[in-house]
Order: C-alpha cells, then sequence, then structure tokens
C-alpha cells in the first residue's frame, strides 16, 4: 500500500500544540506516514471570511483521514465584528467548522471511549462500605449520532408562514405554544432518520460483539420523546433480537443516566445516543477518567472511509498564549491511536498505548490537571510537566 497522508488540522489555541506532540508521539512509535497542514478555525474566518475552506475539504477528500486539534467558535456578533471590514460587507454567517466538517462528510459515527487509567490521580472515587474508598474501573465505548439531531441545524426564530401553519397543524403546538406570538417563538428541531439510526445502533452493536461488551444501552428518554428516542429504542430492539441475541439491551434515561453515573458506572459497557445526549453522557462519562485531557473522540463516515480524530476538548484560549504550554496532551495522543485503529495499525495503537499507560501509572510527570493545580502559566515552575514534557516522557516509553 501507498505511504498513506494525515491531514492535520490544528485550528486555534491549544490546537497546535496538542496535535505537535501527538504528531511527534506517531512519528516516534514508527508510522509511517506524510502528514499535510489544512487550514481550520478562526483565523480564516477573519481573513477568508471562512472558517472551514475549500482547501481543506479538498485535502481531506483526497487523503481520508484527518487529525483535528480544535477550534474556537464565538457568538454571531462577535464573530461578525472580528471580521476583517471588506468581508463584513458580504453578509457571511459565521457557523463552527467542526460541526461544518462533520456534515459535509456525513461523520455519522462518532465514538467516544472513557477507560480509567490504572494509577490517574484524577480518577473517581465513591465512599464505600465502613468509609472505605472504592475506586470503580470505567470501561464504556459512548457511540454517539453526530450529524442529526439537535445539532442538525434545522432551527427558526419567528418561523416562516409555511413553517408555523404546519406546526399549527399539531394538536399539541396548538395547545401549548399556540398563544404566543409567532415573532417570540424560537424552534430548534430534533429529526432522527431511520438510515442513521440505524447505523449508529448497529455501529455500537458491533462494537459490543468485536471487543466483548456484555452490554448496549441505549441513552435516551422514549417514554417523553416518543418519536425520535421512541425510534431508537424500537430499531435497537430489533437489531439486537435479530442479529445480536447473545448481547444484553438495556435502555435507560438521560436524566437517570447522568445520576447512575456516579454510583455504578463500571456495570455499563457500550452506550448509544442521539446527538445531544450522546454529547452530554460523554463528557459526563468524561468526568469519571480524569476529564478533558483524557477524552477522545473518533468520526467517521462508514461508508466513504473518510475519518477525523480529535480530543473533546475546545481550544482553552486562556491557557494558549502560555510561553511554555501548560496543557495535557493525551487527549490528542489517545485521539491518534483512534486514528490508528481505524487505518489498521493497531500494533503501534496498542505500543502508544501502554506508553500513556505506564507514564500515568508510575505518576512521575504529571501536567496540572493531574497534579490538581489551577491552571497558571507559573504551574511547571512549581513541579507540573508541560505539554512537551508529557509527550516526551510518553515516547521514552515506547
Ligand atoms: P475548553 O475545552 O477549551 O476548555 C475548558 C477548560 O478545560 C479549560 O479552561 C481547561 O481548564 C480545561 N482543558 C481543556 N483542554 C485541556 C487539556 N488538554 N488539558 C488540560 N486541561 C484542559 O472549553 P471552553 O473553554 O468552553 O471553550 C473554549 C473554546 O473552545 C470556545 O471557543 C469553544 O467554542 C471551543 N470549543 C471547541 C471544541 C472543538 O474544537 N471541538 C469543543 C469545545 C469547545
Ligand atoms: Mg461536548
Amino acid at each position: 500500500m501507498s505511504k498513506r497522508t494525515i491531514v492535520a488540522m490544528p485550528g486555534d489555541g491549544i490546537g497546535k500544540v496538542v496535535l505537535d506532540e501527538a504528531i511527534r508521539v506517531l512519528n516516534k512509535a514508527g508510522l509511517n506516514a506524510d502528514s499535510v497542514e489544512a487550514d481550520i478555525g478562526w483565523e480564516f474566518w477573519r481573513s477568508d471570511g471562512n472558517p472551514l475552506p475549500q482547501r481543506t475539504l479538498d485535502l481531506i477528500e483526497k487523503h481520508k483521514i484527518g487529525l483535528f486539534g480544535a477550534i474556537t467558535s464565538k457568538p454571531k456578533d462577535e464573530a461578525f465584528e472580528e471580521l476583517s471590514p471588506e468581508l463584513q460587507e458580504k453578509e457571511l454567517v459565521y457557523s463552527s467548522p467542526i460541526v461544518g466538517l462533520r456534515q459535509h462528510f456525513g461523520l455519522d459515527i462518532c465514538l467516544r471511549p472513557c477507560r480509567t487509567y490504572k494509577g490517574n490521580p484524577l480518577n473517581f472515587i465513591i465512599r464505600g462500605p465502613n468509609d472505605t474508598i472504592v475506586e470503580p474501573e470505567v470501561d464504556v465505548a459512548i457511540f454517539r449520532q453526530n450529524t442529526e439531531g439537535l445539532y442538525g441545524g434545522v432551527e427558526w426564530t419567528n418561523p416562516p408562514a409555511q413553517v408555523y401553519d404546519a406546526l399549527m397543524t399539531h394538536p399539541k403546538f396548538k395547545s401549548n405554544f399556540g398563544n404566543a406570538p409567532v415573532e417570540e417563538v424560537s424552534i430548534s428541531t430534533r429529526i432522527f432518520t431511520k438510515k442513521y439510526t440505524e447505523r449508529i445502533v448497529r455501529a455500537a452493536f458491533e462494537h459490543a460483539k468485536k471487543y466483548d461488551y456484555k452490554s448496549v444501552t441505549v441513552c435516551e428518554k422514549p417514554n417523553v420523546i416518543r418519536e425520535t428516542s421512541g425510534m431508537m429504542y424500537k430499531m435497537a430492539q430489533q437489531i439486537q433480537k435479530a442479529d445480536f441475541p447473545g448481547i444484553e439491551l438495556w435502555n435507560t434515561n438521560i436524566d437517570a443516566q447522568m445520576m447512575w453515573l456516579t454510583k455504578n458506572p463500571e456495570n455499563y459497557g457500550v452506550i448509544v445516543a442521539g446527538n445531544m445526549f450522546g454529547d452530554i453522557v460523554s463528557d459526563g462519562f468524561a468526568g469519571l477518567i480524569g476529564g478533558l485531557g483524557f477524552a477522545c473522540s473518533a468520526q467517521y463516515n462508514p461508508e466513504t472511509g473518510i475519518g477525523v480524530f480529535e480530543p473533546t476538548h475546545g481550544s482553552a484560549p486562556k491557557y494558549a498564549d502560555y510561553p511554555v504550554s501548560i496543557v495535557n496532551p493525551i487527549a490528542m495522543v489517545e485521539s491518534s491511536c483512534m486514528m490508528l485503529d481505524f487505518i489498521d495499525e493497531q500494533g503501534i495503537a496498542g505500543k502508544i498505548r501502554n506508553a500513556v499507560a505506564e507514564v500515568v501509572i508510575e505518576g512521575k510527570t504529571k501536567t496540572y490537571d493531574m497534579a490538581k493545580m489551577s491552571g497558571r502559566s507559573d504551574v511547571v515552575e512549581k513541579g507540573a510537566a508541560s505539554t512537551t514534557e508529557m509527550a516526551d516522557a510518553i515516547i521514552d516509553k515506547l
């Protein structure tokens, strides 16, 4: 096979530093691939009026695999004010380039694994019987539908007449909202389609089977959101019965799940949810295994083979200008391992994961979050590892 090229999209703020360190780790671990840097984020909104330029889409189309750092998003009005003056006349509207990327390439499957690292000082603990301290071992894989639902972008404030009239034909709309003046009504839709609901549910079951998880939990709210959550749960029942009878199907409501999260997180295996609930439940579990410095993700389209891999954290602008970067690169390094799994380089991925695990359990190298410091610019002087020192420690263990 010809040598792969990875599209590296640093984006804004800390995105660049964590991505550079992850690529250094990949190279030292023996990945034989080139990388090409692609433009995305705030800088390109200001200069081009487009945070996701066509040239970046072309590169991803061509090379199929992207590593993404993080971007900065700001509210509509603020975004407009930061545009260069000649672009301000063009009536451009800012929208998040990472959401745009997911929509453009139909990266409908999002996988966010949350696994406890032994020895991580940030691991969640529970008070057990007789004042003992119990550290539950979390190992969940969250499958989040990534393109539809509440983040599908079908929204209105003061909806146009056809939309409003159509809604008025629904008895619940009429009785609950019919008295509100139309210009005071805001609507964000939650649309699920059968094709993509089936794809995310199947991906969850296939993952459970491949990695020997005993259960798949649908985490939605079918008793209240009957049509969309209901469709996902019903589909999961059919798929389980027909194709995965050996895997248990559980059904939890998102609100209850957020409570159980801190009671019995070790009981869950694979979790599947729509776009927003998947976003919420994955942040919840990430908090149990060390938070944003550890939370990684993959998003891909199984039909085209296009995949983009990114930490779930954002650009952390307040840390972006520190002369020595302090943020934890592990989330980005782990996201790169998910990329390696995707391109069948599991050997290298395993090597890197073992190295990270060794660094964490050894406990000598800790970024400020692991050292439980607040993120000031002097944390390295006070004994925390810098971003680069953490990457060096991982490389030393390879
Ligand atoms: P954030 O994830 O950038 O930072 C929140 C806090 O988490 C930070 O202040 C820091 O304390 C901690 N943190 C984040 N990454 C860390 C790391 N690698 N190591 C250690 N600690 C870390 O979220 P925030 O502050 O809400 O948003 C900042 C910007 O990022 C916004 O413009 C937002 O729109 C954008 N954002 C972008 C995302 C993406 O690119 N996928 C995701 C989330 C937010
Ligand atoms: Mg999120």
